[in-house]
């Protein structure tokens, strides 16, 4: 794996953590950060020995407290432009193959509630705090905010955070929908690390199809999700774990997925 400046890349069996390595500037997402993330995520990608990928922040305040503000000084529209048309790591996230957790130690605003809406799982630390405050800087989110947090928490709340910018807690955010669960900040990794080997035990194919078809829903018509979905089921049968998984239902065994 390679090093890299921002990040940390670390394995655990088959989990991968990518901890966004800026603490004294809470984290804030720069443009070498997102490029590292995106590469990250390649080499992640081809890895068939890691099945499920974390994201989180280093120390115990933020998880990203948003895009590099000081980045945005005296940059023009058409540059921010080019730079958002770029490779994105929000994106990467939303694409990867497999599924990503994001686990939310502190601070998620801004950019970094985006890239925790673009993983397929937010867990948080009691501590932690989400927000979209770029209203403040009289701007709005840009990295797919007003899209998925909407879809995810619908229309109301989404305008209501976006439109006041004010930061809400952790119980809050369950209650919103969020994240899908909050524990104690001393129990968050054990917690994240739980469920990310649980899901990493199930065939990878298997993991492929249902996160494809799950983001069907918010993306096409019923009638066209449906469609897909049967088709992605259908594509399951053409493997091995498949075999694998009804064999072992029908032996009364646990299964033992290889991906294949
Ligand atoms: N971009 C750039 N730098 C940031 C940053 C961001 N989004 N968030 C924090 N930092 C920097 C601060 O400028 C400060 O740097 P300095 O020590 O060189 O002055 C350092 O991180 C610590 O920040 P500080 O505000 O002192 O920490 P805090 O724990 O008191 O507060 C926050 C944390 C997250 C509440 C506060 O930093 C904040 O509001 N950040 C901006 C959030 C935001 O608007 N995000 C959306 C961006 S589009």
């Amino acid at each position: 794996m390679a090093s890299y400046e921002t990040l940390l890349v670390e394995r655990r069996e088959r989990v991968a953590i990518i901890t966004i390595n800026r603490p004294e500037k809470r984290n804030a997402l720069n443009i070498r950060t997102r490029e590292e993330g995106a590469s990250a995520l390649e080499e992640l990608r081809e890895d068939d020995s890691i099945g499920v990928v974390v994201f989180t922040g280093a120390g115990d305040k933020a998880f990203i407290a948003g895009a590099d503000i000081a980045e945005f000084a005296g940059r023009t529209a058409l540059t921010q432009r080019a730079i958002m048309l770029g490779r994105s790591l929000f994106t990467a996230i939303d694409t990867f193959p497999k599924p990503v957790i994001a686990m939310v130690n502190g601070y998620c605003l801004g950019g970094g509630c985006e890239l925790a809406l673009s993983c397929d799982l937010r867990i948080a630390s009691e501590a932690a705090s989400f927000g979209q405050p770029e209203i403040n800087l009289g701007i709005i989110p840009g990295g797919g905010g007003t899209q998925r947090l909407t879809r995810l928490i619908g229309e109301g709340r989404a305008m209501e955070m976006i439109l006041t910018g004010e930061i809400i807690n952790a119980e809050t955010a369950l209650r919103y929908g969020l994240v899908n669960m909050v524990v104690p900040a001393s129990d968050l990794e054990a917690k994240t690390m739980e469920v990310a080997n649980r899901i990493a035990e199930k065939s990878s194919i298997a993991l492929r199809m249902a996160k494809e078809a799950v983001k069907l829903a918010s993306r096409s018509s019923l009638d066209e999700g449906l469609r897909r979905e049967i088709d992605l089921f259908a594509l399951c049968f053409s493997s091995e774990d498949k075999d694998e998984g009804v064999n072992a239902f029908l032996e009364k065994r646990k299964p033992a997925f290889k991906g294949k």
